[in-house]
């Protein structure tokens, strides 16, 4: 899926956050969103997901303008913030998984993925019970098993304990190599062991830069 965002601006009430942002995902591009806290990568993630909607500027997904984008079924998307979540039936980590599973996924695949995230133990558990970083590992598991084809991930690592963070940034690449985009938000952290191909970076001062993998590294060596 190739992402078009042409002059976005997004204010929440008087507070502007995102500013003339201009920039080309191509399929299969793996884009990292960098920032200090407020600059403006949940809301950017938001604004991609039709969450935020879109007022100034424009977003388009393989030409199709986001407006009357409907097949929501291509994203997968795992969420900063869990605290308002409130499931309205009593389900269970599994039962979630296999409502929310557009594709027939057998549960072999389902409970390798809960095992290999560390939560197994939970297949049973009702998802209310969940803590958030607890509810943020089964979110993952399910973006994953939707063969999206383009992934929003953000901050992921945040609730991830470090046993199983190695095996989740695999997977993530794994998905790349296969095609799928990849939008992933961190800060503060070494990407070495990322498959990026892109860096946004958001200024708490409405400015930003977007770079290839190769220029950051090269603008790297020069600081
Ligand atoms: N729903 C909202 N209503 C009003 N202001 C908001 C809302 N969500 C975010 N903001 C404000 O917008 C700015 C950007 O927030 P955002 O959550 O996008 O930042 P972020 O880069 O994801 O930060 P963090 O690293 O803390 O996750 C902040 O100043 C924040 O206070
Ligand atoms: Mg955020």
């Amino acid at each position: 899926m190739q992402i078009d965002i042409h002059n976005l601006n997004f204010s929440y009430g008087h507070r502007q956050v995102l500013a003339d942002l201009s920039l080309t995902v191509k399929p299969g591009d793996y884009v990292v969103i960098q920032g200090k806290n407020g600059s403006g990568k949940s809301t950017l993630a938001k604004c991609l997901l039709g969450f935020n909607p879109v007022k100034s500027g424009m977003i388009f997904y393989n030409h199709e303008d986001i407006n009357t984008f409907s097949d929501w079924t291509q994203f997968g998307y795992v969420p900063q913030e869990f605290e308002d979540f409130n499931y309205e039936f009593p389900v269970t980590v599994d039962e979630l998984l296999t409502f929310s599973s557009i594709k027939n996924i057998n549960q072999s695949r389902r409970l390798k993925l809960l095992d290999q995230i560390g939560i197994l133990d939970l297949v049973n558990e009702n998802i209310n019970n969940l803590s958030g970083g607890q509810l943020q590992r089964v979110f993952i598991v399910r973006a994953m098993l939707n063969d999206p084809d383009v992934l929003i991930l953000d901050e992921p690592a945040a609730s991830i304990d470090r046993m199983n963070i190695n095996f989740f940034y695999k997977a993530v690449n794994q998905l790349n190599l296969e095609g799928i985009t990849v939008i992933l938000i961190t800060h503060n952290e070494s990407l070495n062991h990322l498959n990026y191909s892109h860096v946004l970076n958001l200024g708490t001062d409405l400015s930003y830069t977007y770079q290839t993998r190769e220029s950051c590294e090269i603008g790297g060596h020069d600081q």
